[in-house]
């Protein structure tokens, strides 16, 4: 039963005990200046005793230039307090047995615009806007407690300016600066965060990318931004720690995007990335069999792990162990990442092989924040920055990451 799922495996430097990672989730549980708490250790080792082969952190932010900062109470590993916070979460993970790697990100164009400094742009590959989104990351006790009424509130964000390449530059360093705080909080690794609508993806998804210099215009340009953060992360860290790239079609602020051109463009890309420093990619969807691609019925994942010749790390829509064990049958990649299911069920891994039947409800905002296990720990019942607004026309308080 489920030999494939439960096979040890090899990615990049580490071993793995099974192939199943847990997915990165945003949990904005931090502390406001970003430092991660002791809840969070609690929670991430609760998710390693339930049985995954590797976990990847929620995304982090490395430091507070440039737009960095995405969500209000989002951890950073900017600061040696940061460093501190995040390494009661790597030991409590470690004493399971159980690697973990920190997703680094930026947030671009998608900042929540409270973490942009006063008179702060935020950034993109191009001056574009986003066309905001509906925020998922809020509890009905504060829409209660706010007096909202539903639908949920619309955030939206102010028009972003476009980086030089000296910023593309320090950026990148950015990013290998916080991967050495990573390590040095006793991470086994980083993942680079080049998904789900922030400042990689914009420059990776070819309708937020309108560049015409060596950044933009082609596949090849599109991605060079992510393997020069994949470069300087791998000269900050060494050959020892796993780094993983993420990549996908769809962003938090256009859940159904699509790449013009495809599956041919998910060739390029794939292509494109294939002697890049990273160890391994990963694939983010909600449906991870989808290419959304009239034209094929491949798996783009599958894809991608041809195209670059890279293991890959497959995401989205997997609820059992049928559903895990389809990916690897296909051919679709090495390592299966679980993200709504663990929410509810710290246990999957150990529930998916026992067999047992279990109660998936399909995801809703509902079950998401208050699932009916963990509940103390899953989800945070009340935001510590108390002053939040729907709005979006406030500004972070000055000197907040201290
Ligand atoms: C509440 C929530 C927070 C998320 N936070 C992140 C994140 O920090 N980084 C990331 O790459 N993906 C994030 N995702 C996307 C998930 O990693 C995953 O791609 C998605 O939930 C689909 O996988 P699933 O079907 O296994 O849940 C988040 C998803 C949800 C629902």
């Amino acid at each position: 039963m489920l030999e494939r799922t439960f096979s040890e495996c090899r990615l990049g430097p580490l071993a793995l005990k099974n192939r199943i990672s847990m997915a990165p989730l945003t949990r904005q549980n931090a502390e406001p200046d970003g430092t991660p708490t002791d809840e969070m250790a609690a929670y991430y080792a609760r998710r390693a005793r339930g049985g995954v082969g590797l976990i990847i952190t929620e995304g982090t932010f490395q430091n507070d230039e440039l737009g960095c900062v995405g969500y209000l109470s989002q951890p950073g590993i900017a600061t040696a307090r940061h460093v501190a916070g995040w390494r009661k979460v790597a030991e409590a993970v470690h004493a399971l047995g159980v690697p973990i790697i920190m997703q680094l990100m930026h947030a671009g164009r998608v900042a929540d615009p409270r973490c942009l400094h006063e008179g702060e742009a935020p950034v993109s590959a191009s001056d574009t806007q986003s066309p905001g989104w509906v925020l998922y990351t809020d509890t009905d006790k504060e829409m209660h407690d706010r007096g909202l009424a539903p639908p949920w509130p619309k955030v939206t964000f102010p028009r972003a300016r476009a980086l030089t390449v000296a910023e593309i530059h320090r950026i990148a360093d950015g990013f290998a600066e916080g991967a050495a705080r990573a390590v040095e909080a006793g991470f086994d690794g980083v993942e680079i965060h080049g998904a789900n609508g922030y400042l990689l993806w914009q420059f990776i998804n070819p309708r937020t990318n309108l560049r015409s210099d060596e950044f933009g215009g082609s596949a090849e340009n599109n991605v060079r931004f992510a393997r020069l953060v994949c470069q300087r992360v791998r000269e900050a860290i060494g050959p020892d720690r796993l780094i993983t790239l993420r990549l996908s079609q769809d962003g938090v602020d256009d859940f159904t995007g699509a790449w013009p051109g495809g599956v041919a463009y998910a060739r390029q890309i794939g292509a494109a990335l294939a002697d890049c420093a990273a160890d391994a990619l990963h694939w983010a969807s909600f449906d991870w069999a989808d290419n959304r691609d009239p034209d094929s019925d491949l798996p783009m994942p599958k894809v991608l792990a041809e195209a670059s010749g890279k293991p890959v790390i497959v995401n989205g829509g997997i609820t059992d162990g049928a559903d895990a064990e389809r990916v690897f049958e296909t051919g679709s990649g090495d390592v299966v990442a679980v993200g709504r299911p663990l929410f509810a069920h710290p246990d999957w891994p150990h529930i998916i092989r026992s067999g047992m039947a279990y109660d998936w409800i399909p995801f809703d905002r509902r079950y998401v924040i208050q699932p009916p296990v963990d509940l103390s720990i899953c989800y945070p019942q009340d935001r510590r920055v108390p002053d939040w607004d729907p709005d979006v026309t406030r500004r972070r308080r000055p000197g907040w990451m201290g």
